[in-house]
């Protein structure tokens, strides 16, 4: 497994162990480290509160597939991203593995920096921020994130999480594959094709705790990113801290029980030449609770080579996007890219 990170934290033994861990031993003031120099804090005024985001609701596609397939494609081209209700997985699955990753945060800091690595395709990484040992600022969460390629049996994991996440990886598998689906009919496409797009697709469960800050508004959770792969289908608690944006404006969004929400990633606005949106998003803090958000990246396969889909690119609508084998995206998102809106470099003009 290529490591696309030169690890400096790891070489000098100075690793940074977590926010979880500055809280838990009675922090009372944030660390310069996690201070955003003015230009990059949240701006109250740019902020608009309480947005209810575009609802798919998954009972509709028995019901009315055609009507289903036109909301979703208005959704994920005008937001790019939604909530979905009524998607079938059951309330104690999510529940479930809502207990177990919180589990995994409360084990002691010892057993946690056994996993701790910048690298990205690892079975198991636990970390803080995104790329510790290139940050000038960081981001006040630690993650855990599980890899699963579809030979998940391969991997090890945590025992005390094994069986809870395989069973909310399919679920959310099967989610992801209903919704693609729907999404290459949007196109005015075969069902599988975006599906065959990404090749033996892969996932990535990224489970992310932000503790309470005594400083919010000097920090942020995530700073604005898209997400790199195809669709994301993020569980979150009702704590709420997850912003969009659109234009200059960041909508403040209005989590509902139970749903997932879910974004159009880097990939799939490339393979959709643009029609379907990435949405930036990030993340802020609060001063009196802690959040959870449970993340599964849809992914292509490393070895697939995206572009606009040829079914899509004629005289009129010329290809907006350069083809790129999706490992060297990623690539060049952990190490280069590292401003936040990714597919942008990936534009022909
Ligand atoms: C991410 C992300 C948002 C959240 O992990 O890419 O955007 O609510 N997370 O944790
Ligand atoms: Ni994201």
């Amino acid at each position: 497994m290529p490591s696309f990170v030169a690890n400096v934290n790891q070489q000098t033994d100075v690793l940074p162990k977590g926010v979880k861990a500055l809280m838990d031993n009675g922090l009372v003031t944030i660390p310069g480290r996690y201070i955003k120099p003015p230009s990059h804090r949240a701006v109250k005024h740019l902020i608009v509160p309480g947005v209810e985001i575009p609802v798919i609701d998954m009972a509709a596609l028995e019901s009315d597939r055609e009507k289903f397939v036109q909301t979703l494609c208005k959704a994920s081209s005008e937001w790019g991203i939604f909530q979905v209700i009524n998607h079938g997985i059951p309330v104690a699955t999510m529940q479930g593995m809502v207990h177990g990753v919180l589990e995994l945060f409360d084990l002691p800091i010892e057993e946690k920096m056994k996993y701790y690595t910048e690298e990205v395709f690892v079975p198991v990484r636990y970390c803080t921020s995104m790329t510790p040992s290139q940050e000038t600022h960081m981001e006040w969460h630690d993650h855990f994130q599980h890899y699963f390629s579809n030979r998940e049996k391969e991997h090890p994991w945590p025992e005390k999480c094994r069986r809870l996440a395989s069973s909310y990886v399919s679920s959310v598998r099967h989610l992801s594959q209903t919704l693609m689906s729907a999404l290459s009919e949007g196109l005015g496409l075969d069902s599988n094709c975006l599906a065959k797009s990404f090749g033996d697709s892969e996932m990535i469960l990224r489970s992310n705790y932000y503790p309470l800050c005594p400083n919010p508004d000097l920090a942020l959770g995530m700073n604005g990113h898209t997400d790199s792969g195809g669709l994301t289908i993020l569980f979150e608690d009702q704590v709420g801290g997850l912003q969009a944006r659109k234009g200059d404006l960041w909508y403040d969004l209005k989590p509902i029980k139970n749903a997932f929400i879910v974004n159009i990633a880097d990939q799939l606005q490339i393979l959709s030449n643009g029609k379907y949106k990435s949405i930036e998003h990030r993340v802020l803090v609060q001063p009196d609770q802690t959040r959870l958000s449970i993340v599964a990246f849809c992914n292509p396969s490393r070895d697939a080579v995206i572009g606009p889909l040829p079914e899509l690119i004629d005289e009129q609508n010329p290809p907006l996007y350069k083809s790129t084998l999706y490992q060297e995206h990623i690539t060049n998102v952990y190490t280069k890219y590292l401003d936040g809106k990714h597919s942008q470099k990936l534009q022909i003009n």
